[in-house]
């Protein structure tokens, strides 16, 4: 059973807490206000308790559920040396308040911007879709959707991937920390395609794929690792 923190209570600490508790694992909800952590954690389950930051910070697997132009880098800086040698999942997207752009340039993502806050953590980025109200009813017309995740660290990548394993969506493998670029970009895209379209908030990517001539795969062999590598 793996012992998961969450610095937040909002839309996306509920659900990848509540995720993670069907998963089998425990999870400890940190909040500003402990008391309403504890009375939100109450109701997902014996599995999930609540607290304070600090709580969930000295859990194995961390994970902000906060916003960064709510001033989360500022917030999770004094938990540095809390979250050391640790996983810490990233699902930031750097949305500004309008949602129709970032607040972080195109030379960067908040995945790599995480680690620099937290430099000594392994990140596992994912999550960046779907938007919280899919969690709900996750089914959709054209299959269940992708969710990718990227990172520099195989075994952590394994391990949210067990946190995380009662998802009803495929994962992808991204590559590298730095491919979190693409995941939040995508992110902003297909928000964009959807408030054309009407699809707003129920978005999600898949990846079309099949298998084609023996061997192709492995003529991509190296550029796949040097995307890893990213
Ligand atoms: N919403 C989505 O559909 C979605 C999808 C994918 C990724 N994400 C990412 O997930 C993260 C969380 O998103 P969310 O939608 O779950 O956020 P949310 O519902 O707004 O919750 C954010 C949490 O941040 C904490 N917080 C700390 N300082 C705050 C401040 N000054 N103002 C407001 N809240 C503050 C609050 O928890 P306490 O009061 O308990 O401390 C609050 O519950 C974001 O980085 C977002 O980009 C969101």
């Amino acid at each position: 059973m793996l012992n998961f923190g969450i610095l937040g209570t909002g839309r996306m600490a509920v659900r990848l807490g509540d995720l993670a508790a069907k998963s089998g694992h425990r999870v400890v909800m940190g909040s500003r206000d402990p008391a309403r952590a504890r009375e939100i954690a109450g109701k997902l389950g014996e599995r999930v308790t609540g607290g304070a930051y600090s709580e969930a910070a000295a859990c194995d697997i961390v994970m902000p559920a906060l916003f960064i132009r709510d001033g989360a880098f500022e917030i999770l800086k004094p938990f540095a040396e809390d979250v050391e040698g640790k996983i810490a999942v990233d699902i930031f997207n750097p949305f500004n308040d309008a949602y129709d752009d970032f607040t972080l340039p195109w030379d960067t993502s908040a995945a790599e911007e995480l680690q620099r806050i937290w430099p000594g953590t392994r990140i596992v980025s994912t999550f960046k879709w779907p938007f919280w109200e899919a969690f709900e009813n996750h089914e959709f017309e054209g299959g269940p959707m992708d969710v990718i995740y990227t990172g520099n660290d195989l075994a952590a990548k394994e391990v949210v991937l067990e946190l995380f394993r009662a998802s009803p969506w495929r994962f992808l493998d991204g590559g590298g920390l730095e491919q979190a670029r693409f995941t939040e970009r995508m992110t902003l895209f297909s928000g964009q395609l959807a408030a054309r379209y009407g699809y707003l908030p129920r978005v999600g990517w898949r990846l079309l794929g099949e298998p084609w001539e023996a061997g192709v795969k492995d003529a991509y062999r190296d550029i796949v690792q040097r995307w890893d590598r990213a």
